[in-house]
């Protein structure tokens, strides 16, 4: 029976470069998908899944993310002088309970890999979850849930993973497949962005992992990688042979909303689904496709 997942490590220490300038003094993660921040998404998600622990890796100008997953007293107060038990109830039900969260700051933002292995300490000898915020998915149960399930009965470690595009496989991290066993494969192989003339598939990882502890002591040996950053795509190429290593195709759709256009098109699919935005949405696009 594998160690149980308690912990999840959100890293939100990145530029965002991608979104400048509205990311020059907000965090990337603070971008809301309708009403609601992406990181709030993905902290929901990990609850949904059965978390119990969150632990932020964080830098410089995020201090919103930490604001956000806090009680605010003075617009409590006001919402309940007004009667909006039903804004109280939006700001406040899926606060973790005090001592749940926890924060570190990634003191330069050195990549993914360095992020995590900033979490070392907080999650010390046993199995984590990894949540990139900036991957939406829109999955029945949550994708993270998904992937716990059958880690209960493989162990190890396991990334989600989708097919994508070949001409895009040098934004991912792609693997080499062994065996396949309906939702689950075996990884052989793991190249972080590799030209699509060269990648071993086009199935690429998405931003779920489910890892041991032992992640760690490659990521401590400070290799930097593809685009001058510490990946966690080489740490975990090096764990294959060891602890059996899955991908797992999770059901779902998602979200780049780490892109301009993966953001655009989530806010689209999220207020469509909206009970109160989908409506007055629906006509208004049906009108603008007639004009394209
Ligand atoms: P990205 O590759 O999207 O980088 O990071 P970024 O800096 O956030 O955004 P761009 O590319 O400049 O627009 C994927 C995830 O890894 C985190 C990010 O916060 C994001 O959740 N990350 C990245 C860190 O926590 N630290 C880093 O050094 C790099």
């Amino acid at each position: 029976m594998p160690r149980p997942v308690r912990k999840a490590v959100f890293p939100v220490g990145g530029l965002g470069t991608r979104f400048l300038p509205a990311t020059k003094s907000m965090p990337k993660e603070m971008l809301p998908i309708v009403d609601k921040p992406l990181i709030q998404y993905a902290v929901e998600e990990a609850q949904a899944a059965g978390i119990e622990q969150f632990i932020f890796v964080t830098g410089r100008g995020k201090t919103a993310i930490e604001d956000h997953f806090d009680n605010s007293f003075e617009l409590a107060d006001m919402l309940r002088a007004r009667k909006r038990h039903d804004l109280i109830d939006a700001i406040n039900h899926w606060l973790p309970e005090a001592g749940q969260v926890a924060y570190t700051r990634q003191q330069d933002p050195l990549g993914l890999g360095h992020a995590v292995w900033c979490a070392r300490n907080l999650i010390g000898d046993e199995p984590f979850a990894v949540l990139l915020a900036d991957d939406l998915i829109l999955g029945e149960p949550p994708s993270l849930k998904q992937m716990l399930d059958r880690y209960a009965d493989l162990g190890g470690n396991m990334v989600a993973v989708m097919d994508v595009p070949r001409t895009e496989t040098r934004n991912y991290g792609v693997l080499k497949i062994g065996r396949e066993d309906g939702e689950v494969v075996e990884v052989t192989g793991l190249v972080e962005k590799p030209d699509p003339e060269v990648a071993p598939s086009t199935l690429s990882v998405i931003g779920r992992y489910i890892l041991q502890p032992e992640v760690f002591a490659h990521l401590g040996q400070g290799h930097f990688g593809t685009g001058g950053e510490i990946q966690l795509t080489d740490a975990l190429a090096k764990l294959i042979g060891g602890a059996p290593f899955h991908g797992f195709r999770f059901r779902g759709r998602r979200f780049d909303c780490g892109s301009k256009i993966g953001f655009i098109e989530a806010n689209i699919a999220f207020a469509l689904e909206h009970e109160a935005l989908g409506e007055k949405l629906r006509p208004y696009l049906r009108d603008l496709s007639r004009n394209l």
